[in-house]
C-alpha cells in the first residue's frame, strides 16, 4: 500500500519520460520519483499496440511491486491504450495525452496542430479527447516516424545536431504545409527535450509540452488526498533502465535533472 511518503513512477519507451520528471522536480521538489525508461525497446512508436501493452506491463509490474502512489504514464503512446491497463494499478494512474488535452482546453484555441508517433497519430486518440473537452477546437495531427527515435539517440551529442535539425525540419514541416498554425502540441515526450530546436527552425509556433500539465494535475491530486510528501524532504530521482546505464546517466544530466540520485540497469522483459 501506498502512503505520503511513496514515491511518484514515471514510465516512457525511452528518455522522453524525462521532460515530464523535469517539470515535477520543478514543481515538487519534495516528492521523491521513480523513472523507468525501456532503451532496451524503444521506440513503442512503431510496435503493434499487443505488443506495446506487453511491455507497458512489465512496467507497470515494476511500478506495483514499488508502491508508486501515483503512476505518470509520461508516454503519449502508452498513454493511448490506457484503458486497457489502468486497473493494473492500485495507484491512480495519469495519461499524458489527456493532459495535452486538457492544455488546448485552457488556452481555448481554434485550432492546434499536434505533432506525435505515427501510433500516436493513428490511434486518434489526441482528436478525440480534445473534441470531448474543446469541440471548437480543430485539431491537425502528423505523425512523426523519425523524431523520437532520433530524439533518443542524439540528445547530447552535439555532433547529431544537423541530424535533429534535418528530422525537425521535414516532420514539424508536414504538419505546417497541412495549415498554417500558430499553437503546436508536443505529442509525444521525447519533443520537449528538442523544443529550442523546434523554436529556432519554426518560431513562429507555440509549443505546447502536455508535461506542464501533468505535474500540476499530480499535484492537485496529492494535495486532495493529503498524499503530499513533507515539504522538507529533499526529493530523490531513481531511473531504471532496460538500456545504457551510460546513456541515461549523461543524459538526464543534460535535459536538466537535478538532483539525479541513482541510474541503474534492470533487466529486459525475456522474448
Ligand atoms: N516518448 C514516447 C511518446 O511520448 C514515444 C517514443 C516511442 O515511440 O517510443 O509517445
Amino acid at each position: 500500500m501506498f502512503t505520503k511518503t511513496s514515491p511518484i513512477g514515471v514510465i516512457d519507451s525511452g528518455i522522453g519520460g524525462f521532460s515530464v520528471a523535469r517539470r515535477l522536480q520543478k514543481l515538487l521538489p519534495y516528492e521523491d520519483i521513480l523513472y523507468f525508461g525501456d532503451g532496451a525497446n524503444t521506440p513503442y512508436g512503431n510496435h503493434t499496440g499487443g505488443e506495446i501493452l506487453t511491455m507497458t506491463r512489465y512496467m507497470l509490474r515494476f511500478m506495483e511491486e514499488k508502491q508508486v502512489k501515483a503512476l505518470l504514464v509520461a508516454c503519449n503512446t502508452i498513454s493511448c491504450l490506457i484503458d486497457q491497463y489502468r486497473d493494473d494499478m492500485s495507484c491512480p494512474v495519469f495519461s499524458v495525452v489527456q493532459a495535452g488535452a486538457d492544455a488546448v482546453r485552457e488556452r481555448g484555441l481554434d485550432k492546434v496542430g499536434v505533432i506525435s508517433t505515427c501510433f500516436t497519430a493513428n490511434s486518434r486518440c489526441y482528436p478525440e479527447l480534445i473534441g470531448k473537452s474543446s469541440p471548437r477546437t480543430r485539431v491537425y495531427s502528423q505523425g512523426c516516424p523519425d523524431l523520437a527515435n532520433t530524439v533518443e539517440r542524439c540528445v547530447g551529442h552535439p555532433e547529431s545536431q544537423e541530424q535533429i535539425d534535418a528530422v525537425i525540419r521535414k516532420e514539424v514541416g508536414e504538419l505546417v504545409a497541412q495549415e498554417p498554425l500558430d499553437y503546436c502540441v508536443l505529442g509525444c515526450t521525447h519533443y520537449p527535450l528538442v523544443e529550442e530546436d523546434i523554436l529556432r527552425l519554426f518560431p513562429g509556433l507555440t509549443l505546447i509540452d502536455p508535461a506542464e500539465q501533468m505535474a500540476k494535475s499530480t499535484q492537485a491530486y496529492l494535495a486532495e488526498k493529503g498524499l503530499a510528501n513533507d515539504p522538507g524532504h529533499e526529493g530523490r530521482l531513481d531511473i531504471f533502465t532496460t538500456g545504457s546505464v551510460e546513456e541515461y546517466t549523461a543524459k538526464a544530466r543534460k535535459v536538466g535533472l537535478d538532483p539525479v540520485t541513482s541510474v541503474r540497469f534492470y533487466p529486459p522483459a525475456q522474448g
